[in-house]
């Protein structure tokens, strides 16, 4: 009776014993997967911003290039179209201080003058209008992009059809040549890579957002190619100045079938 007794004491004692370390042996497991797969999540999570960091560095990079391409053109233009021109201003100037010049030579170095103070007074208008359209300076946005269609649509070999049902803020104005330039760029690559002859361009309020969608009929490209994710200069451009303006932007295209840009701000 006496060792019934404690063989069952035992058997209890082992069963709690093995209970025990059945739980803790569960416990540890349970903490190691956890562990490890916390672990996993955090290491995708690493690599997901390392990817984000990459593209933006890409983005500044691109920028900076935009800006020293930019740059380069200004000063090309300023050596090719101003200062050349004044130089030669400059030499018809110091000819006209020679002696006795006759009456023919004093009218034709004069002539001269006049006529590359007039070029170069143009080439001049036509740089700072090129780093900042007047128009949209004095009238705004509106009345920039319709005067960049105005001007497209009278090379008559594309048409731009321009609906815009916003009323831009003025407060609004160093965002506004930014979205400028975008729809320039935009412009200049169904004109150039997209061979174009229409284009479809529309500004509309959708709750509290101005939405711009921006489509062309020309030869497209593939979009959702791994290859044309990371494209050129132009279009991470428009991202940078679309993170500027604190938007979003959709670019979708497929060969021969055009573009399509959806972005807002
Ligand atoms: N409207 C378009 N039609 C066809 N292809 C386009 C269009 N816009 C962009 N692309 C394609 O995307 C590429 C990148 O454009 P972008 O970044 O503006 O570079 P680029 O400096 O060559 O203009 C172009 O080389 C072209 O292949
Ligand atoms: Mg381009």
């Amino acid at each position: 009776m006496e060792t019934d007794l404690l063989s069952k004491a035992n058997q209890t004692g082992l069963i709690i014993i093995t209970g025990i370390f059945l739980m803790f042996f569960m416990g540890t497991i349970l903490l190691l997967f956890f562990h490890y797969s916390k672990k996993k999540i955090f290491q995708k999570e690493l690599e997901k911003k390392e990817l984000e960091n990459e593209y933006q560095k890409d983005l500044i990079l691109a920028t900076l290039e935009v800006q020293e391409t930019e740059r380069k053109r200004i000063a090309q233009d300023l050596h090719d179209d101003i200062s050349s021109k004044l130089n030669i201003v400059s030499l018809n100037s110091h000819m006209l201080t020679t002696p006795d010049l006759t009456h023919q030579e004093i009218t034709e170095i004069t002539g001269n003058i006049i006529n590359m103070i007039g070029k170069t007074l143009n080439n001049s208008r036509r740089l700072a209008h090129d780093l900042l359209p007047p128009v949209l300076d004095k009238f705004g946005l509106d009345a920039g992009i319709e005067e960049l269609c105005f001007e497209i649509n009278s090379t008559k070999s594309i048409e731009v059809q321009y609906d815009n049902r916003v009323k831009f803020n003025e407060e609004d104005k160093n965002k506004h040549l930014h979205v400028f330039r975008i729809i320039q760029e935009l412009t200049n690559n169904s004109i150039k890579h997209g061979n174009a002859s229409l284009i479809s361009l529309k500004f509309e309020s959708v709750e509290s957002k101005t939405v711009c969608t921006y489509s062309d009929n020309g030869k497209g490209f593939d979009s959702k190619a791994v290859r044309n994710k990371k494209t050129g200069l132009g279009m991470k451009n428009i991202e940078s100045r679309i993170i500027f303006l604190g938007g979003s932007i959709k670019v979708n295209s497929a060969v021969n079938k055009g573009i399509n840009v959806v972005f807002n701000f």
